[in-house]
Parts: structure tokens; sequence; C-alpha cells
């Protein structure tokens, strides 16, 4: 006899895609009464991606499969938002959250506050509710720093713990137009390396402003603009990083760059074909590495 497909009785299903983020500037300009730093910083939205799918169930549980183990559990961000929007708004249903997770985690490149925006966005939609974008920003500094950049994502200053967005006009510079990544093997902690960073590494912000000018001005990027206050301390702590800046100047990275707190690491290049040559050699060195390009917001 022949098996019957049938569909499920809940079809209700919803694909989103959550882009990771790359630091171009990164002033850390002093320390907060909580514990957190006043930054500004310019971040860029890149095309490598998570997909979340969400999927209606019949119970009233947050539900979540996430493709890396590690990252299956109740603190997951994209759990957390979920019971966010349930709890504000009273929200009866259940909701099963599926994640292909391609961003590399722990890696400075803000793939859990990705997916939490991405969750923020989808839901409220889904579930047809009328949240203002004041309310939505709201919610998203709660779950984390970077998460309310997500929600437009393009390329923004963000500035106070993060939640300040700004968002940039601006053509994407050639000589950014490729951006290779290096995810060194080892994650970082965003806290331990905001907690060990000394007041000298603080800057004035002139670096993200200097950088913002030059954007809106559609002038030649200087690359001493492209200044992340965590960098130094992030090389001298964790041979590693350094190691794998030097392999990639080597390879002919024309700067290398750490994107937040790391400790990936991103080099642009204006041409496919030498960025395509500086992966080929990384990778034969063992490198886990993305090429990539900018993505424009929603
Ligand atoms: O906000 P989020 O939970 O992503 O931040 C992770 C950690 O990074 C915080 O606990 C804090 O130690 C540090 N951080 C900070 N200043 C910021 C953002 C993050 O000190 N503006």
């Amino acid at each position: 006899m022949n098996a019957v497909w049938r569909e499920p009785l809940i079809p209700v299903v919803s694909f989103v895609r959550a882009y990771a983020k790359i630091n171009l500037t990164l002033d850390v300009i002093g320390c907060r009464a909580d514990g957190y730093h006043n930054l500004m910083t310019i971040m860029q939205a890149i095309d490598l991606h998570d997909t979340i799918c969400l999927t209606a169930v019949d119970d009233d549980q947050i539900h979540l499969f996430c493709s890396v183990a590690e990252l299956n559990t109740e603190e997951n961000l994209a759990v957390r938002a979920a019971q966010v929007v349930r709890q504000r708004y009273a929200i009866k249903s259940g909701v099963k959250i599926e994640i292909v997770k391609r961003i590399p985690f722990a890696a400075g490149l803000g793939g859990g506050s990705s997916d939490a925006a991405a969750v923020l966005l989808a839901l409220r939609q889904w579930w047809q509710l009328t949240i203002s974008d004041a309310e939505l920003l709201d919610m998203a500094a709660a779950l984390g720093s970077d998460v309310p950049f997500f929600l437009r994502g393009g390329l923004a200053l963000c500035e106070g713990r993060g939640e300040r967005i700004t968002p940039i006009a601006s053509d994407w510079p050639p000589s950014l137009r490729w951006l290779l990544l290096l995810k060194p093997a080892p994650g970082i902690s965003t806290a331990t390396v905001f907690r060990s960073l000394p007041a000298s590494d603080y800057t004035d912000g002139s670096c993200s402003r200097a950088l913002l000018a030059a954007l809106r001005a559609q002038q030649p990027i200087d690359p001493a603009c492209l200044h992340n206050s965590l960098e130094r301390g992030v090389l001298e702590t964790y041979p590693f990083v350094a190691q794998a800046r030097e392999d990639m100047l080597e390879a002919g990275a024309p700067l290398v760059r750490l994107s937040g707190s790391g400790p990936t690491l991103y080099a642009p290049f204006s041409e496919l074909d030498h960025a395509q040559r500086a992966q080929e050699q990384l990778q034969r060195l063992g490198y886990e590495i993305y090429l990539t390009r900018a993505m424009p917001a929603a």
C-alpha cells in the first residue's frame, strides 16, 4: 500500500535570514556606572547569514532546534526574544524556532544578536502586533547591545551602549567592495575583552566621526579611521589572533582589522581576484575563511 503524505495540521511557517555584521570602527569612549562602556561604532551588515524557520505549534511553548548543539539552550537569544514578545503582549501561542547556523558564534560578528532581532521582527509580523519602532528598539536593547542595530541592518553609527542607531546613507566604498573574514578557531568572550580593556585604549570617537564624514562625502577611506579600541588588547592577549593577522597580511590583505571583540578578523579588497587569491592561501593554512560583501538595509 502506498504511504499517503498528509500536510501537517498547522501549516504556518516563516523563513527569515539573519545577517552578520562587522565593525568598521569601534571607539570605546569610557566605562559607565552600570559596567557597560559607551561606544561610537560604525557597523555594516554583511551577506553571511543564519536561516531561521518559525513554525506554529499547538502548545504554548517556545521550542528551539539549532544546528549547533551547544547553542540549543534556553539562553539562546532567539528564544529569549520570543519569550519577551510573548510576555509583553500576553500571547498564548507557542512557536518552534529552527536555526541553521552559518555565522560563527563568539566571533565578534553579532550572530546571536542578529538571530534575536530577526525573531522580534518576524513575530511582530506573524502575530500581527502593533508594536511601535520605539517599543521594538526597547525590547531589542534589553536583549543585548548589538540587537538594535540588526533591526535595520545596513550601515549605521551606533552610540551609547550600542543602542542609539543613526543609519548612514552612503554608497559602499569601492576599496571595501569585498570583505575577507578569517575566524580563528577558539571563540572569545565579549565580556572578558571589555573587562580587561585599560583606560589607555579608550578613544574620543574621532575615528568613527572621521569615517562617518568620509562615507557621507563619498570620499576615499583613510585606513587610519578603521580603528577598533579592543584590537590592541585582543592581539596581545590571544597570540593565535595576532598570528592569523600576520598570515592575512602575508596573503596580500591591504589591511586587517578585528571585528567587535573578535576573534574574527576582516580584510577589505577592491578586486575579487585579489580577495580570492588571499582566500585560497589562507584556506591552505587551514583557516576558516568567508568571502563576503556589505548588505544594504532591508
Ligand atoms: O550587551 P551584551 O550582552 O551583548 O554585552 C556583552 C558584554 O559585553 C557585557 O556584559 C559587557 O561586559 C560588554 N559590553 C560593554 N559595553 C558595551 C557592550 C558590551 O561593556 N557597550
